[in-house]
Protein backbone atom coordinates (compact mmCIF):
# COMPACT_ATOMS: atom_id res chain seq x y z
CA UNK A 1 0.00 0.00 0.00
CA UNK A 2 1.36 3.64 -0.88
CA UNK A 3 0.57 6.93 0.80
CA UNK A 4 -0.90 7.67 -2.65
CA UNK A 5 -3.37 4.60 -2.39
CA UNK A 6 -3.94 5.58 1.03
CA UNK A 7 -5.13 9.44 -0.22
CA UNK A 8 -6.92 8.31 -2.52
CA UNK A 9 -9.37 5.85 -0.49
CA UNK A 10 -10.13 8.83 1.80
CA UNK A 11 -10.71 10.73 -1.05
CA UNK A 12 -13.16 8.07 -2.63
CA UNK A 13 -14.55 7.75 0.75
CA UNK A 14 -15.61 11.62 1.29
CA UNK A 15 -16.73 11.64 -1.95
CA UNK A 16 -19.21 8.90 -1.30
CA UNK A 17 -20.07 10.53 1.48
CA UNK A 18 -21.31 13.82 -0.40
CA UNK A 19 -18.54 16.05 1.17
CA UNK A 20 -17.39 19.16 -1.10
CA UNK A 21 -14.52 19.52 1.39
CA UNK A 22 -12.26 17.37 3.48
CA UNK A 23 -12.95 18.07 6.43
CA UNK A 24 -9.97 17.02 8.66
CA UNK A 25 -8.02 18.60 11.21
CA UNK A 26 -4.47 17.14 10.83
CA UNK A 27 -3.36 16.50 14.81
CA UNK A 28 0.00 15.93 15.42
CA UNK A 29 0.68 13.36 17.52
CA UNK A 30 4.11 12.66 19.55
CA UNK A 31 2.90 8.81 20.70
CA UNK A 32 3.54 7.24 17.12
CA UNK A 33 1.26 5.22 15.11
CA UNK A 34 -1.71 4.07 16.68
CA UNK A 35 -3.26 0.61 16.13
CA UNK A 36 -6.29 -0.73 16.80
CA UNK A 37 -6.60 -3.93 17.58
CA UNK A 38 -10.42 -4.09 16.32
CA UNK A 39 -11.20 -6.77 14.34
CA UNK A 40 -14.75 -6.16 13.39
CA UNK A 41 -16.10 -6.30 9.76
CA UNK A 42 -13.36 -8.53 8.30
CA UNK A 43 -10.88 -5.40 8.63
CA UNK A 44 -7.40 -5.91 10.68
CA UNK A 45 -5.12 -3.56 12.25
CA UNK A 46 -4.16 -0.57 10.32
CA UNK A 47 -6.90 -0.83 7.66
CA UNK A 48 -9.55 -1.44 10.57
CA UNK A 49 -8.15 1.63 12.45
CA UNK A 50 -8.11 3.96 9.31
CA UNK A 51 -11.43 3.05 8.36
CA UNK A 52 -13.00 3.52 12.20
CA UNK A 53 -10.78 7.17 12.08
CA UNK A 54 -12.19 8.33 8.67
CA UNK A 55 -15.69 7.75 10.14
CA UNK A 56 -14.95 9.26 13.50
CA UNK A 57 -13.76 12.40 10.86
CA UNK A 58 -16.72 12.32 8.94
CA UNK A 59 -19.42 12.65 12.04
CA UNK A 60 -17.23 15.15 13.21
CA UNK A 61 -17.56 17.02 9.81
CA UNK A 62 -21.40 16.33 9.98
CA UNK A 63 -21.73 18.05 13.66
CA UNK A 64 -19.85 20.94 12.37
CA UNK A 65 -22.27 20.84 9.50
CA UNK A 66 -25.15 21.21 11.79
CA UNK A 67 -23.86 23.91 14.53
CA UNK A 68 -25.85 25.67 16.39
CA UNK A 69 -28.50 24.93 14.31
CA UNK A 70 -32.11 27.65 13.78
CA UNK A 71 -32.87 25.04 10.85
CA UNK A 72 -36.58 24.24 13.07
CA UNK A 73 -38.33 25.96 16.00
CA UNK A 74 -37.12 23.24 18.14
CA UNK A 75 -34.31 24.78 18.15
CA UNK A 76 -35.55 27.80 20.61
CA UNK A 77 -36.28 25.76 23.74
CA UNK A 78 -33.29 23.08 23.27
CA UNK A 79 -30.81 23.28 25.90
CA UNK A 80 -28.59 20.95 23.43
CA UNK A 81 -28.01 19.10 20.83
CA UNK A 82 -27.93 15.60 21.32
CA UNK A 83 -25.69 14.67 17.83
CA UNK A 84 -25.58 10.81 18.90
CA UNK A 85 -22.51 8.86 20.83
CA UNK A 86 -20.48 5.28 20.33
CA UNK A 87 -18.56 3.48 18.11
CA UNK A 88 -18.19 5.18 14.69
CA UNK A 89 -17.65 1.52 13.45
CA UNK A 90 -20.32 0.39 14.98
CA UNK A 91 -22.01 -3.30 13.89
CA UNK A 92 -24.71 -2.35 16.02
CA UNK A 93 -27.33 1.00 16.09
CA UNK A 94 -30.07 1.96 18.34
CA UNK A 95 -32.19 4.55 17.26
CA UNK A 96 -34.57 6.83 19.51
CA UNK A 97 -36.94 9.28 18.51
CA UNK A 98 -35.58 12.32 20.20
CA UNK A 99 -34.06 13.62 23.28
CA UNK A 100 -35.62 13.95 27.39
CA UNK A 101 -34.93 16.88 29.68
CA UNK A 102 -31.51 15.06 30.92
CA UNK A 103 -30.50 14.34 27.18
CA UNK A 104 -31.17 18.49 26.36
CA UNK A 105 -29.60 19.16 29.75
CA UNK A 106 -26.63 16.67 29.19
CA UNK A 107 -26.06 16.79 25.21
CA UNK A 108 -26.20 12.84 25.11
CA UNK A 109 -28.76 10.13 24.33
CA UNK A 110 -30.44 7.93 26.32
CA UNK A 111 -29.25 9.14 29.53
CA UNK A 112 -31.74 9.25 31.52
CA UNK A 113 -34.09 6.73 33.48
CA UNK A 114 -35.11 5.09 29.65
CA UNK A 115 -31.50 5.72 28.83
CA UNK A 116 -30.23 3.38 31.90
CA UNK A 117 -32.96 0.95 31.07
CA UNK A 118 -31.51 0.56 27.44
CA UNK A 119 -27.68 0.65 28.80
CA UNK A 120 -28.42 -2.36 30.68
CA UNK A 121 -30.39 -4.41 27.92
CA UNK A 122 -26.96 -2.99 25.94
CA UNK A 123 -24.80 -4.80 28.25
CA UNK A 124 -27.23 -8.00 29.25
CA UNK A 125 -26.46 -8.58 25.05
CA UNK A 126 -22.71 -8.57 25.89
CA UNK A 127 -21.50 -5.16 24.57
CA UNK A 128 -20.40 -2.09 26.69
CA UNK A 129 -22.52 1.43 26.08
CA UNK A 130 -19.03 2.51 23.51
CA UNK A 131 -19.07 -0.67 21.49
CA UNK A 132 -22.21 0.44 19.64
CA UNK A 133 -23.71 3.35 18.17
CA UNK A 134 -26.40 5.45 19.72
CA UNK A 135 -28.68 8.12 18.18
CA UNK A 136 -31.99 9.57 17.76
CA UNK A 137 -34.43 10.96 14.47
CA UNK A 138 -34.69 14.21 16.19
CA UNK A 139 -31.68 16.02 17.59
CA UNK A 140 -33.29 18.47 20.00
CA UNK A 141 -35.69 18.30 22.84
CA UNK A 142 -39.36 18.50 21.59
CA UNK A 143 -41.35 20.50 24.23
CA UNK A 144 -42.72 18.59 26.96
CA UNK A 145 -41.35 15.97 25.13
CA UNK A 146 -44.67 15.58 22.50
CA UNK A 147 -43.89 13.59 19.40
CA UNK A 148 -42.11 15.38 17.00
CA UNK A 149 -43.85 17.34 14.25
CA UNK A 150 -43.54 16.73 10.23
CA UNK A 151 -41.76 19.72 9.51
CA UNK A 152 -39.26 18.74 12.45
CA UNK A 153 -38.93 14.84 11.19
CA UNK A 154 -38.58 16.29 7.84
CA UNK A 155 -35.32 19.01 8.79
CA UNK A 156 -33.77 16.22 10.71
CA UNK A 157 -34.08 12.97 9.39
CA UNK A 158 -31.51 14.10 6.71
CA UNK A 159 -28.54 14.16 9.41
CA UNK A 160 -29.45 10.46 11.48
CA UNK A 161 -29.71 9.58 7.67
CA UNK A 162 -25.51 10.54 7.06
CA UNK A 163 -24.62 9.47 10.62
CA UNK A 164 -26.38 5.92 9.34
CA UNK A 165 -24.33 6.33 6.25
CA UNK A 166 -21.31 7.08 7.86
CA UNK A 167 -21.37 4.80 10.37
CA UNK A 168 -22.97 1.53 8.31
CA UNK A 169 -23.85 -0.34 10.87
CA UNK A 170 -25.17 -4.31 10.10
CA UNK A 171 -28.15 -3.89 11.84
CA UNK A 172 -30.31 -1.01 13.23
CA UNK A 173 -32.87 -1.33 16.45
CA UNK A 174 -35.26 1.02 16.35
CA UNK A 175 -36.44 2.51 19.60
CA UNK A 176 -40.51 3.09 19.91
CA UNK A 177 -43.43 3.80 17.52
CA UNK A 178 -42.32 6.80 16.35
CA UNK A 179 -38.31 6.05 15.20
CA UNK A 180 -40.04 2.53 13.55
CA UNK A 181 -42.50 4.57 11.39
CA UNK A 182 -40.12 7.22 10.46
CA UNK A 183 -37.28 4.53 9.08
CA UNK A 184 -39.43 1.88 7.75
CA UNK A 185 -41.93 4.69 6.66
CA UNK A 186 -45.11 2.99 7.44
CA UNK A 187 -47.55 3.32 10.17
CA UNK A 188 -47.96 -0.16 10.99
CA UNK A 189 -48.49 -0.19 15.07
CA UNK A 190 -45.51 -0.98 16.67
CA UNK A 191 -47.16 -3.88 18.51
CA UNK A 192 -47.36 -5.39 14.93
CA UNK A 193 -43.81 -4.21 13.63
CA UNK A 194 -41.55 -5.27 16.57
CA UNK A 195 -39.62 -8.50 16.35
CA UNK A 196 -39.41 -9.23 12.85
CA UNK A 197 -36.59 -7.84 10.88
CA UNK A 198 -37.46 -4.67 8.37
CA UNK A 199 -34.83 -2.64 6.04
CA UNK A 200 -33.93 0.60 6.15
CA UNK A 201 -31.78 1.06 2.54
CA UNK A 202 -30.80 -2.10 2.93
CA UNK A 203 -29.72 -2.51 6.15
CA UNK A 204 -31.44 -5.36 8.51
CA UNK A 205 -33.31 -3.18 10.66
CA UNK A 206 -35.09 -4.30 14.56
CA UNK A 207 -37.71 -2.61 15.67
CA UNK A 208 -38.45 -3.21 19.23
CA UNK A 209 -40.36 -1.13 22.17
CA UNK A 210 -38.97 1.85 23.33
CA UNK A 211 -37.27 1.43 26.81
CA UNK A 212 -39.87 4.66 28.46
CA UNK A 213 -42.20 2.31 27.76
CA UNK A 214 -40.78 -0.50 28.84
CA UNK A 215 -40.91 1.69 31.98
CA UNK A 216 -44.28 1.65 31.93
CA UNK A 217 -44.65 -1.52 31.30
CA UNK A 218 -42.12 -4.21 32.49
CA UNK A 219 -43.54 -7.08 31.91
CA UNK A 220 -43.06 -6.68 28.45
CA UNK A 221 -39.60 -6.50 28.68
CA UNK A 222 -39.33 -10.29 27.75
CA UNK A 223 -40.64 -9.54 24.39
CA UNK A 224 -37.37 -6.51 23.92
CA UNK A 225 -35.27 -9.56 24.70
CA UNK A 226 -37.00 -11.73 22.57
CA UNK A 227 -36.34 -9.17 19.37
CA UNK A 228 -32.62 -8.81 20.43
CA UNK A 229 -31.97 -12.46 20.19
CA UNK A 230 -32.64 -12.32 16.81
CA UNK A 231 -30.60 -9.40 16.72
CA UNK A 232 -27.60 -11.25 18.01
CA UNK A 233 -28.45 -14.15 16.32
CA UNK A 234 -28.35 -12.33 12.74
CA UNK A 235 -24.72 -10.63 14.06
CA UNK A 236 -23.47 -13.78 14.71
CA UNK A 237 -24.45 -15.08 11.26
CA UNK A 238 -22.61 -12.12 9.48
CA UNK A 239 -19.69 -13.66 11.12
CA UNK A 240 -19.57 -17.36 10.20
N1 LIG B 1 -35.86 8.93 24.42
C1 LIG B 1 -35.39 8.92 23.17
O1 LIG B 1 -36.06 8.54 22.23
N2 LIG B 1 -34.13 9.33 22.98
C2 LIG B 1 -33.33 9.73 23.98
O2 LIG B 1 -32.19 10.08 23.73
C3 LIG B 1 -33.87 9.72 25.27
C4 LIG B 1 -35.13 9.32 25.48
Amino acid sequence: MTIAHDIKTVLEFFDALGFERLPVTIKRKSTGTQVQTDNRKGATGLQSFKTSELKKAALEALREEIGDCLRCKLSKQRQTIVFGEGNPDADLMFIGEAPGREEDSQGRPFVGDAGKLLTRLIEKMGFVREEVYIGNIIKCRPPMNRDPEEDEVTTCLPFIARQIEIIAPTIIVSLGRISAHILINTKIPITKLRGRFSEYRGIPLMPTFHPAYLLRSPKDKWLVWEDVQKVLARLKEGKK
